[in-house]
């Protein structure tokens, strides 16, 4: 049977094969379970003060710092191509920088400044603004810290982003988006929102939010890590361990009862088994956030020719949505959307 002679004669006798599916472009396409469309795509943007020109963030290559003059105008082309929503991260100057971060409830900083010129270039945009202190703290960390400087308070800090939430909804968040991994802080905020008179604003809690390496690049964007002198700033004693998918799926569905509006998974390539568990754990949508790092591998191994730089791309986030994620914040999505326009 295994003679190379008899080759032609050789006839499984088979009632599937699987293949009649695979053999041209029109089968494939009928086949196809799961596309990447610009409904599904949330671009994260960087705002900086000033008027300068628009600053390369080094490990990102085509992530740029915008002041706000070219923040509304990159917001109004996405919005012409069809992305829905942007997620804003103010880079403040490091002189604004202080240990429990006070300009963050500055109610004419940089971040709420820039949801407001967002609003007023595309307002059908849907705005998500960060909740967490790291853009304002010398130390980096989503926090305030104890006296010792070792450890971030819960309550303490909670108090704080529960303030932020309503500066950034009275100046025209859509979204919140709480990325700090505190205790009760969903619940909490959504409470404030309320009393505050936003109902209507929106929560996405950064749910699954795993102390990852794949935040670097980030981190240099935003300026968190230089104060910390380091890229590798240990989260770890608020965002989730790696190692761990139970207490993932617990701590987005507490999200989920506190009153979260979207639940998301982060970083996404490497959480692909925590996405579709969590898209089976709960009803509510749940997005997916390819971070820094994520973008910067693909870059840098296509840069060495290592990697398709477009097919590696696409595949990631085909890879996200077929995992079961419902939208995908990514620094390709400009790109992306470009493409699918055609
Ligand atoms: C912090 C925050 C981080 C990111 C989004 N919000 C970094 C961190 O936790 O230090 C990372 C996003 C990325 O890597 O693209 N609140």
């Amino acid at each position: 049977m295994n003679d190379s002679d008899n080759q032609e004669d050789f006839k499984l006798d088979l009632a599937r094969r699987p293949r009649r599916l695979r053999r041209t472009a029109a089968v494939r396409s009928l086949v196809e379970e799961t596309r990447l469309t610009v409904d599904d795509l949330i671009a994260p943007l960087f705002a900086i003060d000033g008027d300068g020109e628009k600053e390369a963030v080094g490990s990102m290559p085509g992530v740029f710092r915008r002041n706000l003059k070219d923040l509304a105008l990159e917001c109004r082309e996405l919005w012409d191509l069809g992305v829905k929503a942007v997620a804003l991260f103010p880079s403040i100057d490091p002189s604004l920088k202080d240990a429990v971060g006070n300009e963050a409830n500055n109610p004419d900083n940089l971040g709420l400044r820039a949801i407001k010129a967002i609003k007023d270039a595309a307002p059908g945009l849907l705005v998500m603004a960060d909740v967490a202190l790291d853009p304002y703290t010398t130390h980096g960390h989503d926090g305030v810290l104890n006296e010792a400087g070792d450890y971030v308070l819960n309550d303490e800090t909670v108090e704080r982003l529960c303030a932020m939430s309503v500066l950034q909804a009275e100046a025209g968040a859509d979204i919140v988006a709480p990325s700090d991994m505190m205790d009760g802080r969903i619940g909490a905020i959504r409470e404030f929102l309320d009393d505050a008179g936003f109902d209507d604003t929106a929560i996405m809690a950064y749910s699954a939010k795993f102390a990852s390496a794949y935040y670097g690049p980030f981190r240099e964007a935003v300026g968190s890590a230089s104060a910390a002198g380091t890229s590798l700033l240990d989260k770890k004693t608020y965002q989730l361990n790696p190692a761990n998918r139970r207490e993932a799926i617990a701590d987005a569905l507490l999200d989920e009862e506190e009153g979260a509006d979207f639940v998301m998974v982060k970083p996404a390539g490497p959480y692909l088994d925590i996405v579709r568990e969590l898209r089976n754990a709960t009803s509510l949508p749940v997005a997916a956030y390819q971070v820094s790092g994520e973008y910067a591998q693909i870059h840098a191994a296509s840069q060495l020719g290592w990697l398709d730089y477009e097919k590696s791309r696409d595949e990631s986030l085909l890879a996200i949505k077929r995992a079961g994620a419902d939208m995908i914040l990514s620094y390709f999505s400009r790109e992306v959307a470009e493409g699918l326009r055609g």
